[in-house]
């Protein structure tokens, strides 16, 4: 069964034909609108952490390969709150839906709710762990700017320690061995050495020349939730500020990214800058998410 639980258990080939079937999506999002292949499906949609893109944008994508959606969205409304869990939980929704797209706060749920599904799970964020199909909208943005087999700099910004985004997006480019990858974080907030590699980058400071340098910026936001110490969050979360006058200092060519949702670390101005790709970053999940469902479902055009 095609579970999407870690970015690390996708071969290059696989993210090839992910990248491939999304960019046949995107035609019948620009055509039509919407198709009929997952019609009589039902995609459960178990959000227990804040998500706007995610969530509505798996439920978009299932909605316009013509399935249905189900969705528990509070876990003050689930049985959660009444002490079931997870694997019952599980149990009982697979008994409901197709394929289940789940976010919850604790690293390693996604696993444990494929070990007792009946239907795929695809994991839209395990706590501080990963969150594997927003690198492929990831990846498949730098594919539409990017050849990936190139030789280019991606400078990831920000929260290396907590930001899941960058886990599963870093495992993802080590496919493509001409990427070189920065990280430039606070030390305390550096990324965990599981996903450093020799010949990385990592320091402490953001230089003139690693934002000239840098074809693609990744930028994330502190992850304000996974702190102890909210006098930590508050030390952290305006080191880096991307304004306009930063972002004029990056190449023409370069592209600005972000996961969403972005606090104060990039300015409303920089929206209008032609090196902001934010929001197509985001519009780009619609067809990652119908390419995915449709390969857990094995559903074929
Ligand atoms: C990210 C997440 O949830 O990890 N958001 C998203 O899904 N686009 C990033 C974040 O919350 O900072």
């Amino acid at each position: 069964m095609f579970h999407v639980l870690s970015a690390a258990q996708f071969s290059k080939d696989e993210i090839l034909e992910i990248l491939h079937s999304a960019s046949q999506m995107e035609a019948i999002l620009e055509g039509p609108g919407f198709c009929e292949l997952a019609k009589g499906k039902i995609l459960a949609a178990l959000f227990y952490e804040p998500s706007t893109r995610t969530r509505l944008s798996f439920e978009t994508a299932m909605l316009r390969l013509g399935g249905g959606v189900i969705s528990e969205t509070d876990v003050t409304f689930s049985s959660i709150t009444k002490g079931e869990v997870l694997p019952d939980t599980i149990r009982i929704v697979s008994n409901c839906a197709d394929v289940i797209a789940m976010r919850s706060k604790t690293k390693g749920d996604a696993a444990i709710a494929a070990e007792y599904s009946s239907v795929p799970v695809l994991n839209g964020g395990d706590g501080s762990g990963e969150h594997p199909t927003q690198s492929l909208l990831d990846l498949y943005t730098i594919s539409k700017e990017f050849d990936l087999e190139s030789a280019m700099n991606v400078a990831f910004i920000g929260d290396m320690k907590y930001g899941r985004t960058v886990h599963s997006l870093t495992t993802m480019l080590r496919h493509f061995p001409n990427i070189k990858l920065q990280f430039i974080a606070p030390d305390a907030l550096q990324i965990p050495d599981s996903y450093f590699q020799e010949g990385d980058l990592k320091q402490e400071a953001l230089s003139d020349e690693i934002i000239a340098n840098a074809d693609v910026i990744y930028d994330t936001r502190i992850q304000k939730e996974r702190f102890e110490d909210p006098a930590q969050y508050e030390k952290f979360k305006s080191v880096y500020i991307f304004d306009v006058e930063q972002v004029n200092k990056m190449k023409d060519s370069a592209i600005l990214m972000h996961p969403l949702p972005r606090v104060n670390e990039i300015t409303l101005a920089v929206d209008d800058l032609p090196q902001a790709r934010y929001f197509q970053q985001a519009a780009n999940g619609i067809p990652v998410r119908m390419a995915l469902i449709a390969k857990a479902l094995n559903l074929s055009a």
